[in-house]
């Protein structure tokens, strides 16, 4: 592993930090037995070793993303503090951090006038968004694509709001038509666009979309959980997404994880609205807290009450080495991991004719940096059966890649299946590219992908 830069940086802050409280001298009870902590921490470490290296850019499997040095070190600081951004009693810096960071957020997204939040994950920060979608509208029905993320249904079973699925055209983004003919029914109050969607990196089209608001009238939430950072490298995305990222700032509500492609632990999810007046629903008295300042309390504006103060100041600091800028430092490695996206299709698409080991999606190039593709087998059973075993082989050469489920008409050999198999899904390889280090190192995947389908007779 590189030279790991977070200790000395840690040791060095944590001494800023801890000259800042002039108090009488105090030992914690009892003394901590450094002997025993040591043999614990070992423990800790070998039972740590059971994981797949997600550090590492061999593993290109699921939305995995190790955080920025930065983020660790500012969240290990935090942590002597261990600050709860409920309310200013617990965390007063953090929550000033927060609040900037996240302003940051929505600047991004063209909002400077905004109500938002950090939250534990982006299911958290989507259930707020469809609460608040219930408040506004709460006989009417949300919707959202067949591809969003299968949290939008549970939540709403959970607000007890009646949800509805929308097809996806081939492209895996929600189909318009499809939508249009929810819309004629006249019951739909939420539209759900996910920019990035989690199976293929889809983004729907939100620019269309907005038109038929023109029509019909309804609220738009997008979940940008995974794709959201991708509108800071416009240049680099095709015309569809291009436009939909362009056409943000248009929703009512957005989510976006920064512990996702934002370089943060987990535990960082983050909710915008673009009507700050939604913050009357939240509203609530508390006993027994908000009595440390007049000013905001972020507990006042969400629905958890304790939340780790350290996810603001980790965030705030990777922000502040790396700004949410165009061009920016940033910026430059959601690219890297595009292009690596890119070039992993394309190799994909341009296997030499007559010796087709796989079979790209018939849709097109990647719209973000997920790749997605099918082995081509007679059948979706024996195509299945082929991903779970190149997935097992490449995992014995250290290359992590995921399987998802996808509907086999997405292919052209889905026009040659028989009537019975029709409809099926066919299990397909997966992988996200979202590291910046994954442009470097896409040879070498392709050289343990192709070796890995050497070993098992492809
Ligand atoms: C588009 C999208 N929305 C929501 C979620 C859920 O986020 P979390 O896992 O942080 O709860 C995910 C997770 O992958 C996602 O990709």
């Amino acid at each position: 592993m590189p030279n790991d830069p977070v200790p000395g940086l840690l040791a060095h802050a944590c001494q800023i930090l801890e000259a800042q409280f002039a108090l009488p001298e105090w030992a914690p009870v009892p003394m901590p037995d450094e002997d025993a902590m040591a043999e614990v921490l070992r423990d800790t470490a070998v039972r740590l070793g059971d994981n797949y290296p997600y550090f590492h850019p061999l593993y290109a499997g699921q939305m995995l993303k190790p955080p920025h040095p930065v983020a660790r070190a500012a969240y290990a600081l935090a942590m002597k503090i261990n600050p709860n951004n409920h309310a200013r009693d617990g965390g007063r810096a953090s929550s000033e951090m927060e609040i900037e960071a996240v302003a940051e957020l929505a600047r991004m997204f063209g909002w400077s006038e905004f109500l938002g939040h950090l939250t534990s994950s982006g299911t958290l920060a989507n259930l707020e968004a469809l609460w608040i979608a219930g408040k506004i509208a709460p006989a009417k029905r949300i919707v959202g694509s067949e591809q969003a993320h299968y949290t939008h249904q549970r939540i709403s079973g959970v607000l007890k709001l009646d949800y509805g699925a929308v097809a996806a055209d081939q492209h895996g983004r929600m189909s318009i038509e499809a939508l249009e003919v929810e819309l004629k029914k006249g019951d739909v109050g939420t539209v759900v666009v996910t920019l990035g969607t989690t199976a293929l990196g889809a983004v729907d089209p939100l620019h269309e979309i907005l038109q038929l608001r023109e029509k019909h009238g309804f609220r738009i939430h997008v979940d940008g959980a995974y794709g959201g950072y991708f509108r800071l490298i416009p240049n680099a995305l095709d015309e569809n997404a291009r436009l939909a990222f362009a056409a943000i700032s248009e929703a009512d509500s957005i989510v976006i994880d920064p512990h996702k492609h934002g370089l943060q632990p987990y535990g960082c999810g983050c909710v915008l609205f673009r009507d700050s007046a939604v913050g009357r629903f939240y509203k609530h008295e508390s006993p027994y807290t908000y009595f440390t300042s007049k000013k905001l309390h972020l507990g006042e504006i969400s629905l958890e009450c304790s939340r780790a103060g350290a996810a603001a100041v980790a965030l705030w600091a990777t922000q502040r080495l790396l700004p949410l800028t165009e061009g920016g430092v940033f910026a430059d490695g959601l690219a890297r991991g595009r292009a690596a996206a890119i070039e992993l299709d394309r190799r994909i698409r341009e296997e030499p004719a007559g010796k087709r080991y796989f079979e790209p999606l018939r849709l097109g190039p990647p719209e973000l940096d997920i790749v997605v593709w099918k082995v081509a087998a007679a059948n979706p059973a024996g195509a299945s059966q082929a991903a779970q075993n190149i997935f097992t082989a490449c995992a014995r050469r250290n290359l992590h890649l995921a399987l998802v489920q996808l509907p086999q008409s997405w292919f052209e050999s889905g026009d040659r299946a028989s009537t019975e198999t029709a409809g099926e899904n066919v299990t397909c390889l997966r992988s996200v590219l979202m590291k910046p280090e994954h442009e470097a190192w896409l040879g070498k995947i392709w050289d343990e992908l192709s070796a890995a389908c050497a070993e098992l007779g492809g």
